[in-house]
């Protein structure tokens, strides 16, 4: 196996899928577009699932980069050796172009050849789907594997819960995929048989790379209907296989923290890997501050507050905050910490280099702001906790108010809690908090889940009405408004751009007229391809300039809209329906939002 570095291993998976007729894209905002169900990309197929599920990219039907992701689900995890909320995941795609037999040669390939991975053949295993009334049986991956050179014993089955990949939420594109992996023991590997495969000890093998064969979309009734379209999805987390190449025993081991871990062994004199519990708080510091570093840095940067994306950041930088203190991290290093993030990834993600006064600010701020609470509120739970017996539960008011009047997120509460053997009434918190806010959580907490939006024809109604508005809104507030933020639920759709005041009354009829008068003309949704060039010259406004590369898709609705867009739209806007804004809302000082919502026509 070869050692490599972080910034080795991308280039060469890169390079190798370039050398196979695949465009490089940039990877996509970690902010999902256009998508109610989830709060971040957690795949690399994430942003091409309008593409997976046979809308035409512009860059073609073979695609390969390298994707931010955040997984926030196991959050209080992270701290062990391997658990991470930020991960890139390299991948390639096949967008009903080619399919197995050519997807397994490449990635045996990529996987054994000196050029690239040099993995030796006998230390690989893969799995296939196992059949079921679904699908059938994947006899075909497993004797390509096989005509590869991948050696019998060492192709195993698994059903559904091992071999199927997606959808990402409740609907969606998905199949069976085939996975490999690294033998780390020989000999608990050679007593399984080919439907043994989870019955191995942990450890004995470990997760390389992911082919999904997509060839279904699960509809909302749980039925798997046939795609349009054959696609390969495949995936590979980076930090995980750096570490695996590089015989290390954990990611926070690999070229991609060191500089970070030398700055915080620096600032409180104690090493890392010196007791269970420093590294354990050396590993939330790096994680949460390297996730934060990107959320704040993204292109669709988002800021702590209170609800959706901006109440993970806010849980995760608390978090840290905390750890922190436990390791006699002083005030303020947080930021150095992020420095050591940003310079490590300025030549792969440039948008934190030019976010990057941004991030330290930020980043300081939210630390400063938990920093005056946190003595007095740990004091405040000392207080509560030294009432109750082990077991003992911390009732939600008593919760509320260490939210509330110190900062803590109910979730660093219970993290806090479980320490002491102590539980939270986190149900008696929620009743606090929305008695409080007049307004539960609970709308965002469903959000936390991982999930995908499909592309009903409301949203997509409501998507085309997005770019209406937008262009409306530059004509009555000012021609430098642009998108801040864009999401679609089938009731609804938002929208943050940048103006610094709310719209008076007079605006917001003047928008709604300007929109409602573009549908009543019934103007037909143009879509057309063209370079990022002809793009800019032809006066579309560059929403995501950099993430399709080269060649884009740009909608024009007359000449009062021009947008670059990746779709889907409705056709005409006579479609629509009357356009009404519902609500106005204070984002930060120099972004508002709109909410607004289509009615039928009767
Ligand atoms: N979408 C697949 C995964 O995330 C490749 O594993």
């Amino acid at each position: 196996m070869k050692k490599l570095t972080s910034e080795t291993l991308r280039q060469l998976y890169l390079k190798f899928f370039e050398s196979k007729g695949h465009k490089i894209i940039p990877s996509a905002s970690l902010i999902p577009e256009n998508d109610p169900t989830v709060l971040f990309t957690t795949a690399g197929m994430h942003p091409l699932v309008p593409y997976l599920l046979g809308e035409k990219h512009p860059a073609g039907t073979r695609l390969c980069d390298v994707q931010k992701c955040v997984r926030t689900g196991d959050i209080d995890e992270v701290g062990d050796s391997s658990h991470c909320t930020f991960f890139e995941m390299l991948g390639n795609w096949s967008l009903g172009d080619y399919f197995k037999s050519e997807m397994i040669p490449w990635s045996f390939e990529f996987l054994t050849s000196p050029d690239y991975l040099g993995i030796p053949v006998e230390d690989i295993a893969v799995t296939c789907f196992a059949g079921d009334n679904d699908c059938p049986k994947d006899e075909e991956s497993a004797a390509l594997w096989k005509k590869c050179g991948i050696l019998p014993q060492n192709i195993y089955f698994l059903p559904k819960s091992g071999n199927w990949w997606g959808p990402a939420g409740t609907t969606g594109p998905c199949g069976p995929d085939t996975e490999m992996h690294i033998i780390r023991n020989h000999k608990e590997a050679d007593k399984l048989g080919p439907y043994d495969f989870d019955n191995a000890p942990s450890g004995t093998f470990l997760e390389i790379w992911n082919d999904v064969f997509m060839q279904y979309n699960k509809n909302a009734e749980g039925k798997y209907e046939p795609l349009k379209q054959k696609n390969v999805d495949t995936g590979m987390g980076l930090e995980r296989t750096l570490c695996i190449l590089n015989g290390k025993d954990s990611v926070y081991e690999t070229d991609i923290f060191e500089n970070a871990i030398a700055e915080i062994e620096k600032l409180t004199g104690l090493k890392y890997g010196q007791d269970a519990q420093t590294a354990k708080a050396f590993r939330v510091v790096l994680d949460h501050v390297r996730t934060a570093t990107f959320m704040l840095g993204d292109t669709k940067g988002i800021v702590p507050s209170n609800t959706d994306q901006g109440y993970i950041l806010r849980r995760i930088i608390r978090r840290a905050v905390r750890f922190g203190r436990n390791i006699g991290l002083p005030q303020g290093a947080l930021t150095g910490v992020s420095k050591t993030i940003v310079e490590k990834y300025a030549g792969v993600y440039p948008e934190l280099v030019k976010n990057s006064a941004k991030i330290y600010e930020e980043l300081e701020k939210e630390e400063n702001k938990f920093s005056k609470t946190l003595q007095q509120g740990i004091r405040e739970f000392e207080k509560v906790a030294s009432t109750l017996a082990a077991g003992g539960v911390i009732d939600g008011v008593t919760a509320f108010h260490l939210y509330d009047t110190y900062g803590f997120p109910v979730e660093i509460t219970v993290e806090m809690a479980a320490e002491k053997n102590l539980k939270v009434d986190v149900k008696g918190y929620e009743a606090a908090y929305a008695e409080h806010q007049q307004k539960s959580r609970a709308g965002s907490e469903q959000k936390f889940a991982c999930g995908l939006a499909d592309h009903k024809e409301e949203t997509t109604r409501l998507h085309t009405a997005t770019h209406l508005l937008h262009a409306a809104l530059k004509i009555v507030c000012s021609p430098d408004i642009e998108q801040k933020g864009s999401n679609i639920t089938e009731e609804r759709l938002r929208f943050d751009f940048n103006f610094a005041r709310k719209l008076t009354p007079e605006e917001v009829a003047e928008v709604e007229r300007l929109v409602n008068e573009q549908i009543k003309a019934d103007i037909p949704v143009v879509m057309k391809e063209m370079s990022l060039d002809e793009a800019k010259k032809g006066g579309f406004t560059g929403l995501f300039e950099s993430k399709y590369g080269e060649r884009v898709k740009t909608y024009s609705i007359g000449e009062f809209s021009k947008e670059i867009c990746g779709g889907p739209h409705a056709e005409h806007t006579g479609e629509l329906g009357e356009f009404k804004i519902a609500k106005q809302e204070n984002v930060s000082a120099g972004v508002k939002r709109i909410k607004a919502v289509l009615i039928k026509n009767s």
